[in-house]
């Protein structure tokens, strides 16, 4: 998902990007920060032993990349899919016991926390209940099915008194630590305009999974996959593409958008919802029976800039993030990070005196000069002025964002994308979907906790 490593074609791109603006950029690696927050080494009683509800591609994406996180143990797996079970324990290279039920896995005395990646409709129920069984829960994103699942879930992890993450990772990316940095120093100027895009051409951007030979009632269980949704025959493309059903998934909005508000969210540090969403979008091209567009747009009112984001499932652009701001641009796109200045130091006016008689424009021209005696210099210094950060080879933003839970599993203090960061994040998910179905503008009513049309 995020690309983690330089390749030389990488930066060839760079280099002519890089020509074609006449500029030499300047290109940083950024350096990853230590895993283990303490600086002493981890001892035995340091250890936090976590289990796994939910191990399919995220789960499984989840153990192995736990594997590199020091003073955490996986115990137990759980997932309603039987060869799951045998593919998390290859990720996590360990039989550990693994369950179709999860209420096994809380009511285990050994474990600490839990990961949730489970189908997003199944998110508040396992969520509440690990909760209230005094579990640390890592949550997948989006965090909430609907509004009122993620109001339920911040209320149960607060009265639990739980530590919380939600799973967009990027949050915890050195790349986006230093965006943050940029940002907050005031170099961009103020930021009035973000825009954000991922977009994905291929069967399997567009959720079009294959399924598996053994897939059937008797390797899953189908009734426990359906609590929470309306009952249906078995169906392994409900199952296996569920992103594309209303009854387990949000679509793009909640398997994409969510990322990129996270990332604008933490980078803005914006801990509010937008007030206003609207969308369009439209089902042109992946008619396969699914409920969701291939195409949304979407624009949000936030108090301080405007937001406008785009997935599109016709056109590989990839991922991208740009805050434009009165001084430069920030531009995350893919794993780099690009500012760009702008030079805004004062100039004479020169167009619109065209249409000035010559003594007129003399007279302004010279008054200017007396105005400005530093003359601005023939060339802005493009060069001093782009600069691109990306990160080293083999760098993972998830266990960057999997040690910094665990690093809040034993230090107590709240995660930075904890529960209302989450909530935030997918409400602003919720907003877009409204919008895109009934054709309206979606407001966020705060005082009243839910969307007005
Ligand atoms: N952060 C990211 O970049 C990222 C990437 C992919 C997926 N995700 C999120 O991870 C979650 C899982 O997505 P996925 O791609 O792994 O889907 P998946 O279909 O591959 O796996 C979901 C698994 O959840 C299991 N499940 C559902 N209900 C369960 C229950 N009650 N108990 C136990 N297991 C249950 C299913 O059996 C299934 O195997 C989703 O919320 C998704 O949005 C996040």
């Amino acid at each position: 998902m995020f690309k983690s490593s330089w390749t030389r074609r990488d930066f060839i791109r760079i280099g002519t990007a890089a020509a074609a603006t006449g500029a030499a950029t300047k290109f940083t690696l950024l350096e990853p920060k230590p895993l283990w927050a303490s600086s002493r080494p981890v001892g035995p009683n340091d250890t936090v032993r976590f289990a796994s509800i939910g191990t399919g591609v995220r789960g499984c994406e989840l153990l192995e990349a736990s594997l590199r996180v020091p003073g955490i143990e996986c115990v137990a797996v759980c997932d309603l899919y039987d060869s799951r079970h045998t593919a998390a324990q290859e990720a996590v290279k360990k039989n550990v016991p693994a369950t179709r039920n999860y209420k096994e896995i809380l009511d285990r005395k050994d474990v600490d926390a839990v990961f949730i990646a489970v189908t997003d409709h199944q998110h508040r129920k396992v969520f509440v209940d690990a909760c209230a069984a005094g579990k640390d829960v890592y949550c997948e994103k989006p965090m909430s099915h609907t509004v009122e699942d993620g109001l339920a879930m911040v209320d149960a992890a607060q009265k639990g008194n739980r530590i919380v993450q939600v799973g967009s990772q990027r949050v915890s990316s050195i790349l986006y630590s230093h965006a943050k940095e940029i940002y907050n120093s005031g170099k961009i100027g103020d930021v009035y305009a973000i825009e954000a895009y991922w977009d994905r051409n291929s069967e399997s951007g567009a959720w079009v999974y294959p399924i598996p030979p053994d897939a059937s009632e008797q390797t899953i269980d189908w009734n426990a996959f359906l609590d929470g949704a309306p009952k249906r025959p078995f169906s392994p493309e409900r199952f296996f593409r569920w992103r594309c059903f209303t009854d387990y998934g949000e679509g793009l909005a909640g398997d994409l958008f969510v990322h990129l508000i996270s990332g604008i969210h933490f980078i803005t540090g914006t801990s509010t919802v937008a007030r206003r969403a609207q969308s369009t979008g439209g089902l042109f091209r992946w008619k396969d029976g699914r409920e969701f567009p291939d195409l949304i747009e979407t624009f949000y009112d936030y108090t301080n800039f405007r937001v406008y984001l785009r997935c599109n499932l016709n056109n590989d652009q990839g991922e991208f993030i740009g805050f434009y701001g009165t001084k430069g641009s920030l531009i995350i796109k893919g794993s780099t990070l690009t500012f760009t200045g702008q030079d805004t130091r004062p100039e004479p006016e020169s167009y619109s005196i065209l249409g000035w008689p010559l003594q007129l424009r003399t007279q302004y021209l010279t008054k200017w000069q007396a105005e400005h005696p530093l003359p601005k210099p023939l060339n802005f210094n493009a060069e001093e002025e782009v600069e691109t950060f990306g990160v080293p080879t083999g760098y993972s933003d998830l266990a960057d964002h999997e040690a910094n839970f665990f690093n809040s599993v034993r230090s107590r203090k709240k995660t930075v994308e904890n529960e209302e960061f989450g909530n935030n994040a997918a409400i602003g998910c919720h907003l877009a979907n409204y919008s895109y179905f009934k054709q309206t503008a979606a407001i966020w009513d705060s005082a009243g906790r839910k969307i007005k049309g």
